[in-house]
């Protein structure tokens, strides 16, 4: 099994990245104004330009510390380069290896676009990653993208990989007390009804 099989970091160096909208994710704007902002210490799994990052930072402020992590430094290069919104940072770095004093220390984390990155061999990885960041009723606020199959991105030719409710259940359900679900009302032009929002707890 190879742990990171696409180049992440040539995608970002050869400016070929068609999943970055420029804006952070609907479906985590539209909760953050109309559910609750996330406090504490946030950490956000290849973020990419960090557009998420901003989102979260702006919205918790000073109560709010994100940590952006990506394998690509140059996607960690260019995130670093937006005006800073809050008290949000940017890391290098591969969720599969979490840097020890990072390990158990966060309140919540946001899943975003890249669980459907990594290898699907990688997913139960994935979920253990997850849980050893959070403290002990940390939770996962994600939304997935259950099917982001079209003429371009058939099945099996991924990433993006999909996935079904019920092997997240499965999969999470390991690790974590899924406390809520919903199909979120806002997502990306083309994405509308193909993702699924969860709030997962740390068991
Ligand atoms: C499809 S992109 C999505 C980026 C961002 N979430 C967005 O929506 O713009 C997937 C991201 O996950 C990162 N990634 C893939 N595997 C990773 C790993 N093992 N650890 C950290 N980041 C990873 C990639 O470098 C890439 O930036």
């Amino acid at each position: 099994m190879k742990k990171n099989p696409t180049d992440w970091e040539q995608h970002y160096q050869n400016k070929d990245t068609p999943w970055d909208k420029g804006l952070a994710a609907p479906a985590l704007t539209a909760f953050l104004k109309a559910k609750q902002i996330l406090y504490g210490r946030i950490l956000v799994p290849g973020c990419g330009l960090g557009h998420d990052v901003r989102e979260l930072s702006a919205a918790g402020g000073k109560d709010t510390e994100v940590i952006g992590l990506d394998l690509s430094p140059t996607a960690m290069e260019q995130a670093n380069a937006f005006t800073k919104v809050g008290r949000e940072q940017f890391v290098a770095g591969d969720y599969f290896d979490l840097p020890e004093k990072l390990l158990g220390s966060f309140d919540w984390i946001w899943e975003h676009t890249c669980f459907c990155a990594i290898d699907q061999d990688m997913r139960e990885e994935y979920v253990k990653a997850s849980a050893s960041a959070l403290k002990t009723g940390g939770k996962l606020l994600a939304v997935f993208y259950l099917n982001p199959y079209d003429e371009e991105h058939p099945p099996g030719e991924g990433p993006p990989h999909g996935c079904t409710r019920e092997e997240l259940e499965e999969r999470f359900g390991l690790y974590f007390k899924i406390t809520e679900h919903w199909q979120p009302d806002k997502s990306y032009p083309g994405r509308e009804g193909k993702e699924l929002m969860m709030i997962l707890q740390k068991k």
